[in-house]
């Protein structure tokens, strides 16, 4: 006798997702183990708290598994479960050497096999990067940083002081005399300057420009390097920046560049600002990505760039759910 385990996500609870994403688990499973149909003895579901619309069994029947027997329960609810994930194990009545199938995502759940995860995402301005981590490391239950942020809170903190952005040695005497952390609470990540939470401050925009500037002096730049490296070295997590899969981490385990036109990613940022009740101007974003663009890839240390490794998504003409579903569907691909 053999136990095979399996699992997957869904990515809303509906029937026809569930019988989906069943059928293919099994499937896959048979045929990564080269299972017969009528050597599965029994299947055993269970599935999160937050899947009620059908039963993963009555799938599994539907699925042409006929001749086994099929069980299925639900989860309690877990804090800081993955969600939407229904597992399987399989009874097959011959000894063979199990191959453990997990699919979309799912593999985040089994700390064992995934160990550690990094996925970087990289890109400029408003190529959607934010939304996009955030989303990912929600979905698999992992941390999400926010590099730029680190960036940011030093700016403002070389705004507040009047210090010259191009001054690298008055920026790194300022920033000597300050606690610079970040934080996770909720999983939401929080910017600290001297203990002040400065999250929302740091996306005005006076503050994009600055710390653009700010972030080609290589002694900020490896400051902050080393932070990052320290987070990353000790959690899963999805971080997002401009070199991140070239300098931070080029090991990290999935890397993506995001990318989308000028005048898209000034829209967003627009909408974006304004939603928040900024009064900005389309015209003024447009030339500041532009400007921040130039300096952001020009730089001599560690410049805005694809990696050589990384899978690049123009974002121009998608949603973030569909940006979403590429980067997943990568990430399963590659597991
Ligand atoms: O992603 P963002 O817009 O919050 O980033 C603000 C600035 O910080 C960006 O223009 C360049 C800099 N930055 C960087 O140099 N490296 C990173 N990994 C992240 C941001």
């Amino acid at each position: 006798m053999t136990v095979i385990r399996g699992a997957t996500t869904i990515s809303e609870d509906t029937p026809e997702e569930i019988r989906k994403a069943v059928k293919e688990l099994l499937e896959q499973i048979e045929s990564r183990n080269d299972l017969k149909r009528d050597e599965i003895v029994s299947l055993v579901f269970s599935s999160t708290s937050d899947i009620h619309s059908y039963y993963p069994a009555k799938a599994a029947r539907e699925a042409g598994f006929e001749s086994c027997s099929l069980f299925s329960a639900q989860e309690p609810d877990i804090d800081g479960s993955l969600p939407l994930c229904i597992r399987a194990m399989l009874f097959v009545g011959k000894n063979t050497d199990p191959k453990h199938v997990y699919l979309r995502g799912a593999k985040m759940l089994r700390k064992d096999l995934a160990g550690k995860i990094n996925i970087a995402i990289d890109g400029p301005a408003g190529s959607g990067k934010s939304t996009v981590a955030k989303m990912l490391a929600h979905d698999y239950n992992i941390l999400y940083l926010d590099t730029g942020a680190m960036y940011r809170a030093c700016a403002l903190k070389v705004l507040e002081a009047g210090v010259d952005v191009e001054d690298e040695a008055a920026i790194v005497d300022l920033m000597k005399d300050v606690k610079l952390d970040v934080v996770f609470e909720n999983g939401t990540q929080k910017t600290l300057l001297d203990g002040v939470d400065v999250s929302e401050e740091i996306r005005r925009p006076p503050v994009s420009m600055a710390s653009s500037s700010v972030s080609k002096h290589p002694s900020v730049r490896m400051h902050m390097t080393e932070k990052q490296r320290e987070i990353a070295g000790r959690m899963s997590c999805v971080l997002d920046g401009r070199d991140i899969g070239t300098f931070v981490l080029p090991e990290a385990d999935f890397k993506f560049y995001l990318t989308a036109s000028p005048r898209v990613r000034a829209r967003r940022r627009y909408d974006e600002l304004t939603a928040k009740g900024y009064k900005v101007d389309l015209d003024e974003l447009l030339s500041e990505i532009i400007r921040r663009d130039e300096q952001d890839s020009t730089r001599a240390l560690a410049p805005l760039k694809k990696a050589d490794d990384a899978v690049e998504i123009d974002t121009s003409e998608m949603t973030a759910a569909e940006v979403l579903a590429a980067v997943k569907k990568h990430i399963q691909e590659s597991i």
